[in-house]
């Protein structure tokens, strides 16, 4: 079986699906590996390397498309991506099925299997393979570099001849994969760090990175669901954590939010009567942006100085900004997961896999998904 890396086209992308390293480990499975010419270019990776580890690498990208069994992507295919796949094959990418109904809809028109990584389960076994960790990861570094070069201040407390200067105050809003880094690279930065969650079981995490962990009374008693992500809060419990915000990004420099619901708009926590109370040259950086902002007065891809002079920061698809590290781990994500899947050369899907039947959305022409199929047919009804 032939698998492989195309040239990403969406815009402002520099990640590769696959880097040299893993071709190696794919090619161990039994698997040739095609890449497109300059694929893993704008991520530090060039043709020659690719080579070194016995990829064939194809001038012509379509004609790629129609020699490969396997595809693998990083983003929600574009139309014109998705009319050069060949149908049959079978394509790993990040699919957002939950929202993007029409992509789903279309793989299954052109008769691809495809899996969807962002929905692997949550479990200890798919811990290696889960993309939405790895890139959490980088977004929520790169999150703090943003906000260190946009603030008017430095991080950390500086004793020097000049004086004391005291350290930067920073407030996380979501402690999941990427607010956990958020708070450990502001940390190592020397800033002072404060933390929220609705889930009650990060405390000790936020704790152990050095980070304060801010308190609302009478905390969520049922914030997780089973699959281990945040649920929608009631009406009250959002109250109080409104105040308890409130307080604290009052005296905030820098302010980052992570907070999302899977398939659900990101939450509100910052309102614009919030943002009015901080300082001038504040920072809010507002990793939810594309799910709406956990921030009213976040804009997608802008920037938002606000009329106390306040700067808000919605950045899209941060891990792209580090593309080296975030193709190394995605790359390593999907090595693993075929690991499991490629016997003898070949693939085999097995639904009795946890994994498979997590992620599987369309095969044989069909949405196979169960709450995707259920979540496309109210929306249409
Ligand atoms: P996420 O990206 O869906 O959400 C980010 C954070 O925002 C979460 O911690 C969530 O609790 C929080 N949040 C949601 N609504 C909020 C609100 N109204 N106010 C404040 N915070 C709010 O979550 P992420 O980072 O992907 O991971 C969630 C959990 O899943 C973590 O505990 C993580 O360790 C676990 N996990 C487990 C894996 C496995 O076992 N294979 C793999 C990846 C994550």
């Amino acid at each position: 079986m032939k698998i492989a890396i195309p040239k990403a086209t969406f815009e402002g992308e520099q990640r590769v699906s696959l880097v040299p390293e893993t071709c190696t480990r794919i090619k161990k499975l039994g698997l040739e590996v095609l890449l497109e010419a300059g694929a893993g270019a704008g991520a530090g990776f060039p043709d020659h390397e690719y080579e070194a580890a016995g990829a064939r690498v194809m001038a012509d990208g379509s004609a790629m498309m129609q020699e490969a069994d396997i595809v693998v992507m990083l983003y929600p295919p574009t139309e014109a991506e998705i009319s050069r796949m060949r149908s049959g094959m079978t394509l790993f990418s990040i699919l957002n099925p939950l929202i993007r109904h029409d992509v789903t809809r279309r793989l299954a028109q052109r008769g691809i299997t495809a899996l969807a990584m962002d929905m692997m389960p949550r479990i200890s076994r798919a811990q290696k393979m889960d993309v939405l960790s790895s890139q959490a990861t980088v977004a929520g570094y790169k999150a703090v570099l943003l906000a260190a070069s946009e603030l008017r201040k430095m991080f950390p407390l500086l004793m020097t001849a000049a004086g004391t200067l005291t350290p930067a105050k920073v407030l996380i809003l979501g402690a999941g994969v990427a607010g956990l880094q958020a708070i450990a690279t502001a940390r190592r930065l020397g800033a002072v760090v404060e933390a929220f969650d609705v889930r009650p079981a990060v405390r000790e995490q936020v704790q152990s990175l050095g980070a304060k962990f801010v308190e609302v009374e009478s905390p969520a008693a049922d914030a997780e669901d089973k699959g281990g992500y945040a649920k929608e809060m009631s009406e009250a419990y959002k109250q109080k954590q409104a105040e308890a915000i409130a307080r604290h990004v009052k005296d905030a420099d820098v302010a980052i939010s992570t907070a999302l619901i899977p398939g659900k708009p990101a939450p509100r926590l910052i309102t614009s009567a919030m943002v009015a109370t901080m300082r001038p040259g504040s920072v809010i950086i507002d990793l939810a942006a594309e799910a709406g902002g956990n921030c009213e007065l976040t804009r997608p891809g802008e920037r938002v100085m606000t009329d106390n002079g306040a700067l808000v920061l919605g950045p899209r698809n941060l891990p792209s900004t580090v593309p080296y590290h975030a193709s190394q781990m995605y790359s390593r994500n999907i090595a693993s997961f075929l690991q499991d899947l490629v016997k003898n050369g070949q693939l085999t899907l097995s639904m009795e896999d946890e994994c498979v039947a997590g992620t599987l959305i369309t095969h044989g022409g069909q949405v196979v998904h169960p709450r995707i199929k259920d979540l496309m047919e109210s929306a249409t009804a």
